[in-house]
């Protein structure tokens, strides 16, 4: 039975992509394999785990998409970007600390086929600094939510979330960290359903 082929894209630390490889090396994801990492940021963390692992990483970097303005050439880099997820022939696309949008072409494309992880309860706090958005409104718990990609943003439908509670003494960084286990384990939980019994391909 051929595995389900799993792509990350990736900007920085990337601890969510090793977690996500360290789960289909260890059974955890069982019917997966990990086919690359794409990133637009050279020297990104995920960039040295996807060489550790010996998992194909493409670096796709704005700056070698400008236009004769100057300016980035969004449509190009777009176009780049989608020959190369094609190439990889995934079943699922993981956007994993990816920080740029996706445009409505790829969405589109792979349609129901992205998924995101996002450091919030979702539908609450979306975009960026998701974690200061729930310290400051003074909530009790917050939580993270890994969904579907759909052209709005941190908008499509929920997959798998875990909470925890916020405590009197948390600040943005402690609550990042103490996150970051949540993400990894819902993630991986919500992989290992997609990637169920049936047949990839
Ligand atoms: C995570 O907090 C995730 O929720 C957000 O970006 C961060 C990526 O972290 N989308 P890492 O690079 O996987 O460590």
């Amino acid at each position: 039975m051929k595995p389900f082929r799993l792509l990350i894209l990736a900007s920085g630390r990337g601890s969510n992509f090793e977690a996500i490889a360290e789960a289909v090396k260890n059974g955890a994801i069982p019917k997966a394999s990990v086919v690359g990492l794409i990133t637009n940021r050279a020297t990104a963390g995920a960039v040295s785990i996807a060489k550790n692992r010996a998992i194909p990483c493409r670096v796709l970097e704005k700056s070698n998409f400008l236009g004769p303005d100057g300016k980035w050439d969004r449509a190009s880099f777009e176009l780049a970007l989608e020959r190369e997820i094609e190439n990889f022939s995934p079943d699922w696309i993981c956007l994993a600390g990816y920080l740029l949008l996706l445009g409505e072409r790829i969405v589109g494309r792979w349609k129901g086929k992205v998924l995101n992880i996002h450091p919030s309860l979702l539908p609450h706090f979306k975009g960026l600094n998701a974690q200061k958005q729930a310290l400051e409104a003074g909530e009790k718990r917050t939580g993270c939510t890994v969904h579907v990609v759909t052209p709005e943003l941190d908008d499509g439908p929920i997959l798998g979330q875990k909470s925890l509670e916020i405590l009197a003494s948390d600040t943005v960084e402690s609550l990042t960290t103490r996150l970051r286990p949540l993400e990894h384990a819902t993630y991986i939980e919500v992989l290992a359903r997609l990637c169920g019994p049936q047949e990839a391909k």
